[in-house]
């Protein structure tokens, strides 16, 4: 991401979607965030320049064209997220990817300057660290929902799988005294 690009983040209010605002923002991009009425002021919060209700619009009828749209959650219109990018935008979708949305994507990047890339990444230190000197900084914060002791771990699945959460739901594993 390079300064005064622009950016949207779909899914703007999840685990993946709190990060992404922030850490877009944090490059200097110009940044759209896309989620419900009750995480509006939560996305706002992060630094999203201008956050999309998608129960009252859609990012797809007006505003502006993207250079990166990040779909955190594969609920955005295919079609509709390839023709809002720039020539040479890129549409991230950080889910695992069914085998039509891959097909269109490779024929969106043979006949396009536009670029279609789908799954996640493989982690690696040097970014946990960034990551980790970031949040330390107080340039990163995580948002948490919900706190589950490990003993619950089923119900904070089943929380979790209702695809609503805002930000991260924590596990806490207990040793001896400590907490984990
Ligand atoms: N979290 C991780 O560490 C991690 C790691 C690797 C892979 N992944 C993968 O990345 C994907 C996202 O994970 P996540 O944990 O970030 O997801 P998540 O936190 O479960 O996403 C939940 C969020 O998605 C929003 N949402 C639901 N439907 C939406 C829609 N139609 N339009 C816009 N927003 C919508 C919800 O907001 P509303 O309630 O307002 O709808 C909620 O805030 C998953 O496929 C996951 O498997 C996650």
């Amino acid at each position: 991401i390079q300064n005064s690009r622009r950016v949207l983040v779909y899914g703007a209010s999840g685990s993946v979607g709190t990060n992404a605002v922030q850490l877009a923002k944090h490059f200097g991009a110009e940044v759209t965030g896309v989620c419900s009425t009750s995480n509006v002021e939560l996305v706002r919060s992060l630094g999203a320049d201008r956050v999309i209700d998608y129960t009252k619009e859609k990012f797809e009828n007006d505003g502006p064209s993207y250079d990166i749209i990040f779909d955190t959650v594969g609920k955005s219109p295919f079609k509709a997220c390839v023709e809002r990018l720039t020539p040479t935008g890129f549409y991230l979708r950080a889910v695992h990817m069914s085998p039509l949305p891959v097909v269109r994507g490779l024929w969106v990047n043979l006949t396009s300057g536009k670029k279609v890339i789908g799954g996640t990444s493989k982690e690696n230190a040097e970014d946990l660290i960034y990551l980790k000197e970031l949040i330390e900084a107080g340039k990163l914060r995580s948002v948490i929902d919900r706190n589950y002791p490990l003993e619950q771990a089923s119900e904070a699945h089943h929380y979790v799988e209702q695809g609503h959460k805002i930000g991260n739901v924590v596990l806490i594993v207990r040793q001896g005294n400590r907490l984990e």
